[in-house]
């Protein structure tokens, strides 16, 4: 069971991010058909990767052999003052490139032929800043699986399909009112060389303390492919987290937001959830089944 490969393409600079609702009476499996299509040999040529997911109980219905029964769709978290908002829609599809025109191109098409079923919830122009930080100036993946493990973490041996946590997040002013030293101390790293703070130093409530969960002597392990997302005033961090289960995608979560422990993520008084779903991003042999010869 081969995965969608663009989840490990990396490198491409230019993202567009693009999520769908089923038209009132319009079948799911035309929504999957239309953007099955897009996925698997041949369709990644222009440099272009394509990665496509449904919200769990949509694939659960149009594939139930190949269902993940283990999967939820996002449901708001209530933290310590401090809520994670639920915009669940019914598909997703991410298109990433080399050049802004052969991305615009190629989602505008996708869109369009996905037009007589589904209509267009929201859509999201990442871009890369500064090779490989976030908006926040730090460096975003340091910790991530390399390529040698990254499909371990990622993709579910059994079926070959992966479940995506899809975030926008805003960035607030406030965060560069902040010196360098304080930012330090809410992400839990240096900012010049994302060198993990020292255990006496890192607060309990910095991100990297927050999002480092151990079980059963193991540390939960999530591939993240974020870029950033805006303009000068309304900019952030498009969350694209990869699992091959959801628990430590949602238990990360949790901690972030304070749901059990009432500590909250230092990052989340300076950055904002807009939106949070939860889709499943099949391999490329459970969607060709979708693909008219
Ligand atoms: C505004 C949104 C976010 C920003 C700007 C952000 C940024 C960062 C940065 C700068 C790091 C440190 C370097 C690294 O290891 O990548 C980091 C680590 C990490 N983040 Fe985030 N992050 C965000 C949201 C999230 C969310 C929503 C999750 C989980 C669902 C998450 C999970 C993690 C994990 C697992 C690590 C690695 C921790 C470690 O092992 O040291 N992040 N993030």
């Amino acid at each position: 069971m081969q995965p969608q490969p663009g989840i490990f393409s990396l490198g491409t600079t230019e993202h567009c991010f693009i999520e769908l609702d089923l038209r009132p009476g319009a079948a799911a499996a035309d929504l999957v058909a239309a953007l099955a299509a897009l996925v698997g040999p041949g369709t990644s040529a222009g440099g272009l990767s394509v990665v496509v997911g449904f919200e769990p109980g949509l694939w659960g219905e149009v594939a139930p052999e190949a269902a993940r029964t283990n999967v939820s769709p996002f449901e708001v978290i209530r933290g310590a003052d401090f809520e994670m908002p639920a915009t669940q829609h019914d598909a997703w599809f991410w298109i990433a490139g080399g050049r802004r025109d052969v991305v615009f191109d190629s989602a505008v098409r996708v869109m369009d032929r996905a037009a007589p079923v589904a209509t267009v919830a929201t859509e999201l122009i990442g871009w890369v800043y500064r090779h490989d930080r976030d908006l926040t100036g730090f460096i975003d993946g340091t910790e991530n699986p390399s390529m040698l493990e990254a499909e371990k973490v990622a993709v579910l041996p059994q079926d070959g399909s992966s479940v995506l946590l899809y975030q926008k997040w805003q960035h607030l002013p406030s965060w560069r009112d902040l010196s360098d030293h304080d930012q330090e101390l809410v992400i839990g790293r240096t900012k010049p060389d994302s060198v993990q703070l020292d255990d006496d130093i890192l607060p309990e409530a910095s991100h990297v303390a927050r999002n480092v969960i151990e079980e059963d002597g193991e540390e939960l392990a999530i591939y993240r492919r974020n870029v950033g997302y805006g303009s000068p005033t309304d900019h952030g961090t498009v969350f694209v987290g990869f699992c091959a289960t959801q628990h430590p995608l949602a238990a990360m979560l949790r901690r972030m937001a304070g749901a059990d422990d009432g500590i909250r993520d230092a990052l989340t008084r300076y950055t904002t959830p807009l939106s949070g779903a939860y889709y499943v991003i099949p391999s490329v042999d459970a969607l060709a089944r979708f693909v008219a010869d």
